[in-house]
């Protein structure tokens, strides 16, 4: 029976991969989803009967079985640096005349690719298995989170062909269809919500319970190769592969001679990035040839062979229901807009900061108004303007309350500042931000306080 097991389990295991990687990594299945249970089903009663033949990439590892405690930290072999970042065309144009004015009349080529917003992981393959998963961390140190990046399933756990010691590195992301899914289940669950996929996907990787990562559907795009003593050529023929790999590889990457090329692909998707299922925040200009960037080499934090050209921030318009006031742990009243709710970059958006009384004076923003939402940097959006065409003939200036909106003390502002205070430290509003902060995360990170 035994030798029955073994001679079926490797096999099968081979099947599943493959079907798994058609699946998740070509999007191209050529069973059903049925037919592949099935078989993963016989898999998982072989492997009940005969633990000891459970082969190192069997897909049924990725399912997770064991809590893990703590996540052991690891020193990346290279460090995992970031980008410098840009908006300005012009700013892209004088990272290339640097280059330029280092490598002499060289001739350039350039890699342009999707800048995913999403998580960066560093993958480890040995003898052709996936050994270890890295977080960025701070760039010298990231986190082991190896059975957490077992779940995600289009990660092979064997490389199908090419360097089979080498590390992959890449990003993990949460389609915006999972995102959404993710926060209204939830929200049914009244728990809070994830702000934007990114958080979201970083949040997961993190969970103590590799089965609740699983759950999570998170997705991966392979964009850097490492294999010791291996010619890979250029960056482009690296990504070729990485897919032969078995990695999925965003499919949006072009080899551009010309830096006019480069510019055209981001005046091309800067305007149509919501068309796609996974949120990308620019592109990404690399220079294609090996040899050039090792000259070119980098400084403490960012390579000089690369840059982000990053899009334009999205923008989105709504109509501004209600202007609320908060009162905040240090009797800070700061107004809030409770906007009707509206997609902004990714998330559904229903408040947005009005920061204080005199940013509200300065741009005239009234309960009514039509207004142009940013999401910045942050997570929370600003109100950039009021659309002033669309103001109804009813409105009116805002009127800023004197006294505070919970206590009814009179408010106070002092000359130094732009903040409104209630000054009265027995104001609930305030006893009841402190209590929340005095339990918070950040200062005791006490879990449940009656
Ligand atoms: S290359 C040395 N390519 O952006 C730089 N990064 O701000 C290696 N990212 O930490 C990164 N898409 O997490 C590269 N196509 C892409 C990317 C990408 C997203 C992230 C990555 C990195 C961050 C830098």
């Amino acid at each position: 029976m035994s030798k029955e097991a073994k001679q079926r389990i490797a096999p099968l295991v081979n099947e599943l991969n493959e079907h798994c990687h058609q699946y998740h990594v070509l999007n191209a299945p050529t069973i059903s989803d049925r037919e592949y249970d099935l078989l993963l089903r016989e898999l998982c009663d072989l492997e009940a009967a005969h633990p000891e033949l459970v082969l190192p990439e069997s897909p049924t590892l990725r399912v997770g079985s064991d809590l893990s405690k703590d996540f052991p930290t690891v020193v990346h072999q290279n460090p995992m640096l970031s980008l410098e970042n840009t908006y300005s065309e012009e700013e892209v144009r004088e990272f290339v005349r640097r280059i330029q004015r280092e490598l002499g009349d060289e001739a350039l080529n350039y890699v342009a690719e999707m800048k995913i917003d999403g998580v960066a992981l560093s993958l480890t393959y040995e003898n052709g298995l996936l050994s270890r998963g890295v977080t960025r961390g701070d760039g010298t140190q990231g986190e082991d989170i190896t059975p957490n990046v077992r779940t995600i399933r289009s990660i092979p756990v064997r490389l199908r062909e090419g360097p089979q010691d080498c590390e992959v590195r890449g990003e993990v992301y949460l389609t915006k269809s999972v995102f959404d899914r993710i926060n209204s289940v939830r929200a049914e669950r009244e728990e809070s919500l994830f702000a934007n996929p990114r958080n979201a996907t970083a949040g997961s990787l993190k969970l103590q319970n590799p089965r609740l990562v699983a759950e999570r559907s998170l997705s991966f795009f392979a964009y850097q190769l490492r294999a010791p003593g291996v010619d890979v050529g250029s960056h482009s023929q690296g990504l070729e592969l990485l897919a032969k790999m078995g990695f999925p590889v965003n499919p949006d990457w072009h080899r551009f001679e010309s830096l006019e090329e480069v510019i055209r692909l981001w005046q091309d998707w800067d305007g149509k990035r919501d068309s796609l299922d996974y949120e990308v925040d620019g592109i990404v200009v690399k220079l294609d040839d090996l040899s050039q960037r090792e000259r070119l080499g980098a400084t403490a934090k960012t390579p000089r062979w690369a840059m982000a050209y990053k899009f334009s921030a999205e923008q989105a318009e709504t109509v501004l229901v209600e202007i609320l006031l908060q009162v905040g742990r240090t009797g800070t009243v700061t107004p809030v807009a409770k906007l009707s709710p509206v997609r902004l970059a990714g998330t559904t958006v229903s408040r947005a900061t009005l920061h204080n009384q005199e940013e509200l004076e300065r741009k005239d923003i009234r309960e009514g108004d039509t207004v142009v939402l940013e999401k910045g940097g942050d997570v929370i959006p600003k109100v950039i303007r009021v659309i002033e065409d669309k103001r109804p003939g009813s409105s009116k200036p805002f009127q800023f309350p004197q006294s505070c909106p919970v206590c009814e003390e009179p408010l106070v502002q002092y000359e130094s500042e732009v903040a409104v205070r209630c000054v009265n430290a027995r104001c609930p509003a305030q006893v009841k931000a402190n209590v929340r902060h005095f339990a918070s995360r950040t200062a005791m990170d006490i879990e449940g306080l009656g």
